[in-house]
């Protein structure tokens, strides 16, 4: 069987039918997670253990038939492999011991520490159906540097944002490390399995400008050139999630070969400038799809219609929200894959 969505890259035809998954796919809407979860003990617990992280992954392909698979693991395992300290307080998020520099960073245990990642790729490789996409993943130097930073989630980065006006140099140091490091990742996932990569921008929004560019474009063109050096060909897709800069110039600076785009991206605007070799991938606001009904069906035939002749990939603007109904999730996939209207 072909695998649809790893297709879609090489091929020059657009598919009637857009292949389907969502971000965050595995997670806290179904129960089969939530119990595999709390046999595993903790979040972090679940990510190192091949075995139930394999099995959380494919959850959501048995109920589904998704066209891709993303590997469970967070974008957050690699600041702890790089030997910061790393926990999650129940019902709140991340939070790390904060760091201002690379200077304490060592990142010579990176691949002993990521190991169960690349064993988990390796069983879905195996694993999965033969149709299904297996995409490995990793946060952007700036959204992971946020969050190492400020030791937790913010609103606004402004603790990152801090340290770029009081030591830009030492940031600068800090992002291109983590893209070193990332590229070495992501490299590794490849040769265990990975058969397309993302990589998550969760927080471009946050900056303009010149700290955009020096920030979000120029460290994700240093991981894909790495990549690309080192002879890696499999399909990149950037996330640079709520962000106003040009995306097309994003993806032309970046050299990313699929976009996936939030709710508010403008798709009628976006599908006039970006060239039709790179695929676009989105956008349904994840409320849309807690909602479900008719307004969840009008919404896919817009986004549908609007990248129709297009190479898409039907996504959220988001990850999937734990209130979600899993039977939605069904209705979604069922009305796409019957043609919408
Ligand atoms: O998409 C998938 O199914 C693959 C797994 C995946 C997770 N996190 C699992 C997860 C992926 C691709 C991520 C990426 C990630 N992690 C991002 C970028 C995408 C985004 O959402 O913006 C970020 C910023 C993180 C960091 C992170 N991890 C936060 C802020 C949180 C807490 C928020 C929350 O939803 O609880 C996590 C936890 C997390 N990562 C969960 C899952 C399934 C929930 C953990 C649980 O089971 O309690």
């Amino acid at each position: 069987m072909t695998k649809t969505l790893l297709s879609l890259f090489s091929s020059n035809q657009p598919l009637k039918t857009p292949p389907i998954w969502l971000m965050r796919q595995a997670g806290r809407y179904l129960p089969e997670y939530k119990k595999t979860r709390s046999q595993a003990g903790s979040f972090l617990e679940l990510c190192y253990n091949s075995e139930l992280a394999e099995e959380v992954t494919l959850q959501p392909i048995r109920r589904y038939q998704f066209d891709a698979s993303i590997v469970f693991a967070d974008i957050l395992l690699i600041p702890q492999a790089l030997g910061q300290k790393l926990w999650f307080e129940e019902g709140e998020g991340p939070r790390l011991d904060p760091i201002q520099s690379a200077d304490v960073l060592d990142h010579k245990d990176l691949h002993k520490h990521l190991a169960p990642v690349y064993e988990t790729l390796s069983r879905l490789s195996k694993s999965l159906p033969s149709e299904t996409t297996l995409i490995g993943f990793a946060g952007a130097p700036w959204t992971v540097a946020s969050y190492m930073v400020a030791g937790r989630g913010t609103t606004d980065q402004a603790p990152a944002k801090a340290l770029i006006q009081a030591d830009r140099e030492k940031f600068i140091n800090l992002i291109k490390y983590l893209a070193d490091v990332t590229s070495d990742y992501l490299e590794r996932q490849v040769y265990s399995g990975a058969e397309v990569l993302q990589i998550f921008e969760s927080w471009a929004g946050s900056l303009s400008g010149n700290d955009f560019e020096e920030f979000c474009i120029k460290p994700v063109h240093r991981i894909v050139k790495t990549l690309r050096d080192r002879g890696i060909r499999v399909p990149i897709i950037g996330f640079p999630r709520a962000t106003d800069y040009d995306l097309s110039t994003y993806v032309k600076e970046t050299q990313i070969n699929g976009l996936s785009v939030d709710q508010h991206c403008n798709l009628e605007r976006l599908a006039a400038n970006l060239d039709k070799d790179i695929v676009i991938q989105g956008n349904m606001a994840p409320e849309v799809l807690v909602a479900g009904g008719s307004n969840m069906y009008s919404e896919i035939d817009r986004i549908c219609n609007m990248l129709q002749g297009r190479k898409h990939i039907f996504n959220l603007g988001h990850g999937i929200v734990p209130q979600t109904p899993p039977e939605h999730v069904a209705d979604m996939v069922h009305y796409i894959r019957k043609g919408h209207k």
